[in-house]
């Protein structure tokens, strides 16, 4: 090795020893006379001093160093003189003593600071990965992770679960996303495609008797970017035969506070983690991966306001329509040209999810004075009250009516949820909040193509009270899906499978496959299953979501070595790019775009 410590390991105990270290000048003081250098590795930093009168020769190189140089360094240790210890650096109470100092190699201005955490614009940063890895935060990011999924190989290994690889080439295995797909050089115009999830090939593993089987699975999805979304990410996967739905729930809810408090030193907000119904997440929070670091729950009142002299209440109560109030805590203790801006901002995010407007009423923050807002007087004081009672409001909060069809309501409620939490600072970025959501829809209708879609995927297995809906009313139909949420993240999803041919073949014509196509595409499921399956369930959890939340970053580009951009790229490397005519040529493949 071309060190003998790290820069993050000499203390005070070392102190007389001669050591080397290596790593890069983080930064330089030159005190004329005295050059002091930060010398920066992944572990930590350490000052190192050289002398003109001591050391010529070390203080001729150092004079050269500059932010960035790869340097090593020989000398003595010594306790810093009184005064001038740094207790906010572990490595604060030493220093080195440059005997010699050695430039392996010089570097070029950074594009960016290095040594502090200052915003970067993002495509400089993507640009430069290299550089940008460099920085603390994302080298802890990074660190982290590799402890998150060694974490998960140890206690997976533990429970005798078997690390199965599974191809990156393979057939369409649907997820819900736009296949990647792979031209075929040796069968002329056909293609593979690469895996959405593994779902498939863990399944027939399941029939092929591992019974315990789990894979750091990379995953791809052509689909459109957003902060949590990558095209090419990983699961953790998971599958396990002759289990229930409650089997997989208590080893991954064990798995997930383990990492949270042995990994990052974090307890769970909530332990066990509560189990919400989808429709009740939905009713509550409007949305099926809820933030459960604060409580801003949706309450209905449409018994209330239905009897309210307010004309589009009454009448959407009566088309059934629900009416609800969310209250936003505090926010009207506001002058009255405040208040009123307040309200057009909430009510342009409403009318962004559909809403047609947004009621609200503004309760005094002393009793006697009236309740302000466009439909106080609709109300009389005794419905305000009920209003207030159910709600649990108080002096100074402002209410906001949300009435629209149910599905236009649960969107209206994310959307304000999540910006009044905003407002207000209430979602602690240290904190974790995970909770189970059960109990999913087996389908949403598809309005384009005139069919069921299903929820997770086509081999979830209905909930056994639900399975007559199946040829009664498929939209009714609960199936045994369960996604785990944590701080407004899906970090994993999965379900008990359907183990029973007949069940299965219920499911393809719901979902507009005819019973061809349906064994086109997954005849070796069905043929597999014929041959004695067992009853199996599984999970994946996105371990770079996971990443996130347990790092506290807001998008998920933080937490993977080389993502992509918003638009699929790498900017660093050049990808995706035009490939040869040679090339194409050979995959049999004729591109439509002028080159
Ligand atoms: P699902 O599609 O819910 O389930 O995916 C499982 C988990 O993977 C993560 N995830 C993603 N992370 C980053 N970028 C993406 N584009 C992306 N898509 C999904 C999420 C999600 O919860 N085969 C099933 C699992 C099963 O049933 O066992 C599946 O893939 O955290
Ligand atoms: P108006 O009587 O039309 O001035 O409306 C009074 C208030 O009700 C305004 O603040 C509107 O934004 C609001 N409003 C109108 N329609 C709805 C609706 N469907 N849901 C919630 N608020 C509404």
């Amino acid at each position: 090795m071309l060190k003998t410590h790290n820069c993050g390991e000499l203390r005070i105990e070392h102190s007389g020893q001669t050591v080397t270290l290596a790593g890069w000048v983080n930064n330089r003081r030159d005190q004329g006379g005295v050059i002091f250098i930060d010398l920066r590795d992944r572990w930590g930093l350490t000052q190192i001093v050289v002398d003109e009168q001591d050391n010529e020769q070390a203080h001729s190189v150092a004079e050269k160093l500059r932010s960035e140089y790869v340097a090593q360094v020989i000398g003595e240790v010594r306790v810093r003189p009184e005064g001038t210890t740094n207790p906010q650096l572990p490595t604060g109470g030493i220093e080195v003593v440059a005997r010699e100092i050695v430039l392996l190699n010089p570097s070029k201005t950074p594009p960016f600071y290095i040594n502090q955490d200052a915003k970067v614009d993002e495509t400089t940063r993507m640009r430069y990965r290299y550089l940008d890895l460099r920085r603390q935060r994302m080298q802890n990011n990074i660190v982290l992770r590799h402890k998150v999924v060694k974490y998960i190989r140890d206690f997976l290994d533990k429970q005798d679960f078997v690390e199965i690889e599974t191809p990156i080439l393979f057939k369409t295995t649907p997820e819900g996303a736009r296949d990647f797909l792979v031209p075929s050089r040796l069968m002329p115009g056909n293609f593979y495609a690469l895996p959405q999830s593994p779902q498939q090939l863990k399944q027939l593993l399941m029939v092929a008797g591992y019974e315990r089987y789990f894979q750091i699975a990379r995953c791809f999805r052509d689909e459109d970017l957003r902060g949590d979304r990558q095209p090419e990410f990983t699961q953790l996967d998971l599958e396990m035969s002759f289990v229930q739905r409650d089997d997989i729930i208590a080893l991954i809810e064990a798995l997930m506070i383990e990492i949270a408090e042995n990994v990052v030193g974090k307890t769970p907000r909530f332990k066990p983690f509560p189990r919400i119904r989808y429709y009740d997440a939905m009713e509550k929070y409007g949305s099926d991966k809820p933030d459960l670091r604060y409580d801003l729950a949706a309450v209905d009142i449409t018994d209330i306001a239905g009897k309210s002299a307010f004309p589009v209440f009454v009448n959407n109560a009566a088309e059934g329509k629900p009416i609800k109030v969310l209250r936003a805590p505090g926010m009207a203790k506001r002058s009255g040209t405040a208040l009123r801006k307040l309200a057009e901002e909430l009510e342009t995010i409403a009318r962004s999810a559909g809403a047609k407007g947004l009621a609200w009423v503004a309760l005094p923050e002393q009793e006697n004075d009236e309740v302000k807002g466009p439909i106080g007087k609709y109300f009389t004081v005794d419905q305000i009250l009920e209003i207030v009672d159910r709600t649990g409001s108080e002096g100074g909060d402002l209410l906001l009516f949300l009435s629209d069809k149910r599905e236009i309501v649960w969107s209206i409620t994310d959307l304000l949820r999540r910006h009044i939490a905003q407002e207000l600072n209430l979602a602690d970025p240290q904190e974790l909040a995970f909770g189970w959501i059960i109990d999913f829809p087996m389908f949403y209708w598809n309005e384009e193509e005139n069919r069921w879609d299903p929820s997770q995927h086509m081999f979830t297995m209905p909930l056994p009270e639900d399975l007559p809906l199946l040829d009664t009313d498929p939209g009714a139909a609960r199936g045994s899906q369960y996604d785990l949420a944590c701080n407004g993240l899906e970090v994993a999803g999965g379900s008990v499978r359907i183990a029973n041919r007949e069940i299965q073949e219920k499911i393809f014509p719901l979902i507009g496959l005819t019973m061809e196509e349906a064994r086109e595409q997954f005849g070796h499921m069905l043929e597999a299953f014929e041959y004695g399956v067992p009853p199996h369930g599984g999970i994946a959890s996105g371990i770079d979501r996971l990443v996130m939340v347990l790092a506290g970053e807001p998008n998920i580009r933080e937490v993977l070595a080389f993502p992509k951009t918003q638009t699929g790229a790498d900017i660093m490397a050049g990808a995706p790019s035009p490939a040869e005519p040679k090339q194409l040529k050979e995959l049999h493949i004729r591109s439509t775009v002028e080159s």
